[in-house]
Order: structure tokens, then sequence, then C-alpha cells
């Protein structure tokens, strides 16, 4: 479902440039559980964006459903990306302001505005009760632990019901045992709903966890698993 073809991305730097993905094919498949592994600096982040739609890539090609996102314009990449794809970052990213329930309710305000409010309500419910937060969710971020912030980072990127999530080292900031529950409840959420997920990780223990394994290292594909 998405098929990826020599992708490079360069950043520019003064009169040189930096080659941040050197030539990337892959193909994910609808449903899978994908780990991206590999060290510091090998380009994790800069895929991850670039499947994600939020960057696009100095050459190749991402094919989302047999849509080539280098085809579109920015409007309709915005609304695909709204529809199609959920982000759990390594910093959680929740907004300081808003509750718990507005924070995960926010991304269904903005992508789908003809839901009512007692329609939001529900998924909120459904997904902060999944997620173990129904009764924090009158509280501020800043009032939870990082792994209950992690929690309710995701409960926010499924709240779309996204075909894709998206997730960029979000055990980084966890300790163990609180990273081994994010990842628990990414994995019973793709078992029981099929949703796609893609999670960068530096940590053996959490890529393990996956069923497709792509290695980067320095910008290459080093090695591939599946399982
Ligand atoms: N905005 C940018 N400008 C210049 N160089 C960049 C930029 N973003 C990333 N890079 C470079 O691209 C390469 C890949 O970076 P990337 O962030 O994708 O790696 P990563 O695998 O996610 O690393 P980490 O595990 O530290 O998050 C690195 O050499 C990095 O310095
Ligand atoms: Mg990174």
């Amino acid at each position: 479902m998405i098929v990826i073809r020599d992708l490079w991305k360069s950043y520019p730097m003064g009169k040189l440039s930096v080659d941040a993905l050197k030539g990337i094919s892959l193909e994910l498949t609808k449903g899978d559980f994908v780990s991206v592994a590999g060290p510091s600096g090998s380009g994790k982040t800069t895929l991850m964006n670039i499947i994600g739609l939020i960057d696009t890539p100095s050459h190749g090609s991402v094919c989302i459903d047999g849509k080539d996102a280098g085809g579109l314009r920015r409007r309709e990449l915005t609304r695909i990306r709204q529809e199609n794809i959920g982000f759990v970052f390594q910093s959680f990213n929740l907004l300081p302001v808003l509750t718990v329930f507005e924070n995960v309710e926010l991304p269904l305000t903005i992508a789908q505005k003809r839901t009512t409010r007692a329609e939001r309500r529900e998924r909120v419910k459904f997904l902060l009760e999944e997620v173990g937060l129904w009764d924090r969710k009158t509280h501020k971020p800043s009032e939870l632990s990082g792994g209950q912030q992690q929690r309710v980072a995701i409960a926010r990127a499924l709240v779309t019901r996204p075909k894709i999530v998206i997730a960029d080292e979000p055990t980084a900031n966890l300790d163990s045992a609180n990273g081994e529950r994010v990842l628990e409840l990414m994995k019973k959420i793709n078992r029981e709903e099929g949703t796609t997920f893609i999670f960068s990780t530096h940590d053996p223990d959490i890529w393990e966890m996956a069923n497709h394994i792509v290695f980067l290292k320095d910008g290459i594909i080093e090695s591939e698993r599946r399982l």
C-alpha cells in the first residue's frame, strides 16, 4: 500500500549538501507493524517525515494506495495527510493549554468538520478508555507522567481513524516499562483495527516487536527483515 522508489533527500549546508537519504526503495504492506531502526543520523526521521507527507524528497517517489504524492498540490497533500495519517512524536507535542480531552479531540475538529460534538465525545472517550486515561480527561498534559502523555499522544494520533500511524521514536523519552506499555498499546490497535504502524527506534527490544524491520545506516537500507 505504500511504495517508495529511489528516495533521495539532501539538505543544503553552505555550499555543500548533506545526503540524508541515498536511494531508499521500500514496500510497506497494509496492516503491518513496521520498525525503522538505525543509529542516530541514519535518516530515520527524514524517511518517516517523507512517508508521512510532512516533508518532500529531493528525488524519488512515495505512492500511497497507488497515488503518487509527488504529483499532488499542497492542499491535496494536506487533506490526504489529515484524513489518512496520524503522528506520534518523540516529545509528545501535546498542547499545554488544552486538557487531555481537548488535545485528543482537536484533529477531529480540524479534519472532520461535520462531526457533531456527541460523535467526537464518543470517539475521544473510546480512545481515552483504551489508553487507560479517561479519568484524567480534564487534566493538563503537564500534570501527567511522560508515559501517560505519550499514551494521550497515541489516542490523538488515532482519533481520525487514520489508516497509517507514524511514530518517530515514540519510546525515546520513556523508561523501559512505560516504553513497553506504549508499544503494547500500538500493537493491540494494529491487531484489532488493522491500522498500519511505522515507528522508528534505536532500541533492539522495541524493534523486535515489529513484523517488518528496516535497518537504516548512513541514508541507505542496510538490511531488511520480514517475520
Ligand atoms: N534540517 C536539516 N538540515 C541539515 N541537515 C539535516 C537536517 N535534518 C537532518 N539533517 C541531517 O540528515 C541526516 C539524517 O538525519 P535524521 O534526523 O533523519 O536522522 P535520525 O536517524 O532520525 O537520527 P536520530 O536517531 O538522532 O533522531 C543527519 O546527518 C542530519 O544531520
Ligand atoms: Mg530522528
